[in-house]
């Protein structure tokens, strides 16, 4: 008889091929690369915000073709600095006061893991005092402040020694004391709501300004999901467990990760629980990416007679900002990349919006 063994046909070598296919696609990751920014398209993706500044600082935001002419921005030591004046004289009556820089992202981020590496922050070179009247920021924020939220990565004023970590938002959200930070941080204040926001103030030294510098900067990774916001900081002297973490990423199969156990059981600087007290889907959408260093207004200038070392220089921090521009060398972000990674479900758009914000 003749064989009844069928031949090969094309199906029977295609099914398994594609069913191979599906699985391998099906393949879960709790995260997915969504955008990276670093020093091949930083200025493509980021614009010059230069409107007066909305939290009043003795500011001058410069658009793109002065920045760039004055060397205030631009692509530099393999990263992105983003500068201040630190030659001329400003009494601000023409200008609104010094130079500086303040980029917001071209798209804007409902959920997501954002992980920062930055070489350099804002701050006096090596004194303290050289910080007085500089107030740096690397934030997120979403439309019509403050119902769509706020969260400052990196934030502080003046003489300042370790980093705070707010969220601003709308009434009605609340976070818990009890928060999963790591012990020496602390909750300032709980209730979100408004210009004073929850803050959670950071006690080491080498989250920020001259200590942050000190070490070559390091990785900020900020988790917002719809049950909680989470900040860590690694040194740059742990970079090898970022790379860890990057790794994890990558290549776990899982459905969710664990950041703290992914960077080897580091707790977080700063974690905020929606819990009961606060929806976070209904109180934060749509942030767009901000980093930026103004001078004086309403913290740095609001605060300027209670920090004694800063009092000690002038009356008023805008008379110090304006005749002091050789104290601002140091007063730039150099940021190496920033990673935003999104789960499933996260969202993300092109919106180019004019960012305001506003502090009393
Ligand atoms: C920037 O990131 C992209 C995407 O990962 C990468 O291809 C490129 O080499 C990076 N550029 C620099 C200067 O690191
Ligand atoms: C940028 O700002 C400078 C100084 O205010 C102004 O003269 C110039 O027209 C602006 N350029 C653009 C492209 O807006
Ligand atoms: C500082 O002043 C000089 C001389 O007026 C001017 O050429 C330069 O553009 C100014 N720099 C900045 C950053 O404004
Ligand atoms: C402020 O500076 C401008 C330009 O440098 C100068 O013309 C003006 O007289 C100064 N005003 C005061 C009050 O010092
Ligand atoms: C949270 O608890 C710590 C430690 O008990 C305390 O120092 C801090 O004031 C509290 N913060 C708030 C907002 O209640
Ligand atoms: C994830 O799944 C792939 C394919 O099944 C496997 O090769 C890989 O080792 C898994 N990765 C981890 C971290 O378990
Ligand atoms: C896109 O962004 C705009 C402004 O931030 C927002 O109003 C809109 O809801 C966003 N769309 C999606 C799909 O997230």
């Amino acid at each position: 008889m003749i064989s009844q063994t069928p031949k090969t046909t094309l199906n029977d070598v295609l099914i398994p091929l594609l069913s191979f296919t599906l699985l391998f696609s099906q393949q879960v990751h709790a995260y997915t690369l969504i955008d990276t920014f670093n020093s091949s398209n930083f200025f493509s993706e980021f614009d010059f915000f230069s409107q007066p500044d909305p939290t009043n600082g003795f500011v001058d935001y410069v658009n793109i073709s002065t920045a760039n002419h004055n060397k205030l921005a631009g692509y530099s030591q393999g990263g992105i600095y983003l500068g201040v004046d630190h030659h001329n004289l400003t009494n601000g009556t023409t200008t609104g006061g010094r130079k500086s820089t303040r980029l917001t992202s071209k798209t804007a981020y409902t959920t997501g893991l954002f992980i920062a590496d930055i070489a350099h922050m804002p701050s006096g070179k090596t004194r303290a005092e050289d910080s007085c009247g500089l107030w740096p920021a690397y934030w997120m924020f979403g439309p019509n402040w403050p119902n769509s939220g706020e969260i400052d990565i990196i934030e502080g004023v003046n003489t300042q020694k370790a980093n705070s970590i707010t969220l601003h938002t709308a009434n009605g959200c609340s976070m818990s004391n009890n928060t999963g930070s790591i012990s020496t941080t602390k909750m300032v204040s709980s209730d979100c709501e408004g210009n004073g926001g929850c803050g959670q103030q950071t006690q080491a030294l080498e989250t920020y300004g001259i200590g942050f510098n000190s070490g070559g900067g390091g990785y900020y990774i900020m988790e917002w999901t719809e049950s909680f916001i989470s900040v860590w900081f690694v040194p740059r002297s742990n970079a090898e467990t970022v790379t860890k973490l990057l790794n994890t990423i990558d290549t776990s199969n899982s459905s969710s990760i664990s950041i703290t156990s992914s960077l080897g059981g580091q707790q977080p600087l700063a974690t905020f629980n929606g819990g009961n007290d606060c929806s976070i889907s209904n109180h934060f959408a749509n942030h767009n990416i901000v980093f930026d260093t103004t001078f004086c207004g309403d913290w740095a200038g609001k605060t300027w007679k209670s920090d004694s070392t800063c009092s000690a220089l002038a009356d008023t921090c805008e008379e110090w900002v304006g005749q002091n521009p050789e104290k601002f060398v140091s007063a730039y972000w150099l940021i190496n990349e920033i990673k935003v990674y999104q789960k499933k479900g996260g969202s993300n758009n092109k919106t180019k919006r004019e960012a305001v914000r506003f502090r009393g």
